[in-house]
C-alpha cells in the first residue's frame, strides 16, 4: 500500500469513530481518506456531511476500492460478522473491539493466516499505550515473566475521583460516562470484564496462549464501601482495577482485581482515564507504559497508528504462538486478600488460610488471608453486595 492513497471504509460513528475522524483531519503524514461510513441510525444527526453514510455494510464490504476496513462499534456479534467477512473478501481490517476480539481470538487468528490479511487491533487494549506492538516485536523473547496494571479508564477515573476529591461512586460513575470513558453498558467497566477481555489479548501477544475469557476471574470494583475505602486511606494506599497476567513453572495465571497500592507502586500515579501497564521481565526488571486508556481522540490515535502501519505492509506475527513454547493456562495460584463481609454466614472462611487479621465491628467485619485463585472463581458467596475483596501487595 505504499505511496498510494488509503481509502477507509468504517464502521461505527461513536465516541470512537468521531475521534478518528479528527485525528486523521489533523494529522497530515498520512494519505488516507475516508470513502464511507457505516452507522446503525439513519436517523441519528451526525457532525458530518451525510453523503460519508451508509446503513448497509456491503458499500464497505463489497467495494473493490476500499483497502482497510476499520470497524469500531459497539455490538460484538454484528462486528465479528464485519471482521471475519472482511478478512475473507481480502480486506486489512483495524478494530478496537476488545470483547469481540478476544472472545474470538482462535477464529481471528485462523482468519488472518488462511486470507493472508493484516489484521491490527492496538486500540483494543490500553486505548493510547502501544502494548501490543511493543509484546509483539521488542519481547519476542521468552524472558517475560508478567504483564500487569490498570486497563480499563472508566473505574481508574472512578477511583481517582473517589480517593483523590472525596465523589461518591454514583457520581464519579456518572462524570466517567459523561466524558465518553465508560462503555456503553457500564457493567462491563465496573465489574471488571473490559479489563478483562483487554489482559486475554496482551496475554496471547505476551505468552502465545490462546484463553478464553470465561476462564479468566474477574471481580470489579461493584462493591466498594466507604469502610473499604478508609481500610486503604489509613494504610496509605489507595485501590487500583488491576488486571495481571503472570507465567511460573511453566503456566501462566490471569485475572481482574482490585488491589491495594502504595505510594512506592508506579500505578499508584496513574489517575483519571490513564491507563498504566508493568511489564516484568528476567533481565529489565520492571519497565512501565503508561498513557491514555479512553476516550474518542487518544483510542482514535492509536486506530490511526495501525492504519498508518498497514501503509508499511506491517501485520503481527504472533511468534511466541510460533515458538511453541507456550505456558498451559492454570487459575491454581494463592492471593494475599482483605475481605470484607456483614455477618460471617455470608462469607465460607474455611477456604481461607494463612489468616493474618481478623477484625470485627456492629457493621463490619473482615479478614485478611490467604486464598486459592480458583477457589475464587468458584465463590458464589462474592456475589453478595455485602462482600468485598482487595488483593494485597
Ligand atoms: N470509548 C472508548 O474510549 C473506547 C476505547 C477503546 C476501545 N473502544 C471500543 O471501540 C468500539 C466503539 O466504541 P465507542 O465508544 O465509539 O461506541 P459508541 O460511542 O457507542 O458508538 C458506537 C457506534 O457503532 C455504531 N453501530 C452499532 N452497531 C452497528 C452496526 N451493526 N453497523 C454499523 N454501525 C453500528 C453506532 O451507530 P449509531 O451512531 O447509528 O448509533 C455508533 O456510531 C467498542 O467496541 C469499544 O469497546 C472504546
Amino acid at each position: 500500500m505504499e505511496n498510494k492513497t488509503i481509502n477507509l471504509g468504517i464502521f461505527g460513528f461513536g465516541v470512537v469513530g468521531q475521534g478518528l475522524y479528527e485525528v486523521l483531519n489533523r494529522t497530515k503524514g498520512i494519505n488516507a481518506r475516508i470513502k464511507k461510513i457505516c452507522i446503525k441510525d439513519p436517523n441519528k444527526s451526525r457532525p458530518i456531511d451525510s453523503s460519508y453514510f451508509t446503513t448497509d455494510k456491503n458499500e464497505i464490504l463489497e467495494d473493490p476500492t476500499i483497502d482497510v476496513v476499520v470497524e469500531l462499534i459497539n455490538d460484538t456479534e454484528a462486528a465479528f460478522e464485519i471482521v471475519s467477512t472482511a478478512l475473507r473478501n481480502g480486506k486489512a481490517v483495524v478494530s478496537a473491539s476488545k470483547r469481540m476480539i478476544a472472545e474470538n481470538l482462535p477464529a481471528l487468528y485462523q482468519l488472518q493466516a488462511e486470507n493472508k490479511v493484516p489484521f491490527l487491533y492496538e486500540a483494543s487494549s490500553c486505548a493510547s499505550i502501544p502494548i501490543i506492538r511493543n509484546l509483539e516485536e521488542y519481547y519476542d523473547n521468552d524472558l517475560l515473566n508478567a504483564v500487569e496494571g490498570i486497563c480499563n479508564g472508566s473505574t481508574n477515573y472512578i477511583l481517582t475521583k473517589i480517593f483523590e476529591e472525596n465523589l461518591s461512586f454514583t457520581t464519579a460513575l456518572q462524570q466517567a460516562q459523561d466524558l465518553g470513558f465508560a462503555e456503553t453498558d457500564p457493567t462491563l467497566d465496573i465489574e471488571g470484564y473490559d479489563p478483562k477481555f483487554k489482559i486475554v489479548i496482551l496475554l496471547l501477544h505476551a505468552f502465545g496462549t490462546f484463553v478464553k475469557p470465561e476462564e479468566v476471574f474477574n471481580f470489579g470494583i461493584h462493591h466498594l464501601n466507604d469502610f473499604d475505602i478508609q481500610f486503604a486511606k489509613q494504610r496509605n494506599c489507595t485501590i487500583k482495577l488491576i488486571a495481571q497476567c503472570r507465567r511460573q513453572n511453566g503456566h501462566v495465571s490471569s485475572y481482574v482485581l482490585p488491589h491495594l497500592i502504595k505510594e512506592h507502586n508506579l500505578l499508584y500515579d496513574v489517575y483519571n482515564e490513564y491507563n498504566g501497564i508493568l511489564l516484568e521481565s528476567a533481565f529489565t526488571d520492571k519497565q512501565f507504559f503508561v498513557g491514555k486508556g479512553a476516550g474518542g481522540t487518544a483510542t482514535g490515535s492509536a486506530v490511526l497508528s495501525d492504519i498508518s502501519a498497514l501503509v508499511y505492509n506491517y501485520r503481527y506475527e504472533y511468534k511466541k504462538i510460533k515458538q511453541n513454547n507456550q505456558p498451559s493456562f492454570t487459575n491454581d495460584v494463592n492471593l494475599k486478600v482483605y475481605l470484607r463481609y456483614k455477618t460471617p454466614d455470608q462469607v465460607d472462611l474455611a477456604e481461607f488460610f494463612n489468616i493474618s487479621e481478623k477484625y470485627e465491628s456492629t457493621e463490619w467485619r473482615y479478614v485478611v488471608g490467604t486464598i486459592n485463585l480458583q477457589k475464587l472463581r468458584e465463590a458464589g458467596w462474592l456475589k453478595n453486595k455485602n462482600v468485598n475483596l482487595l488483593v494485597l501487595e
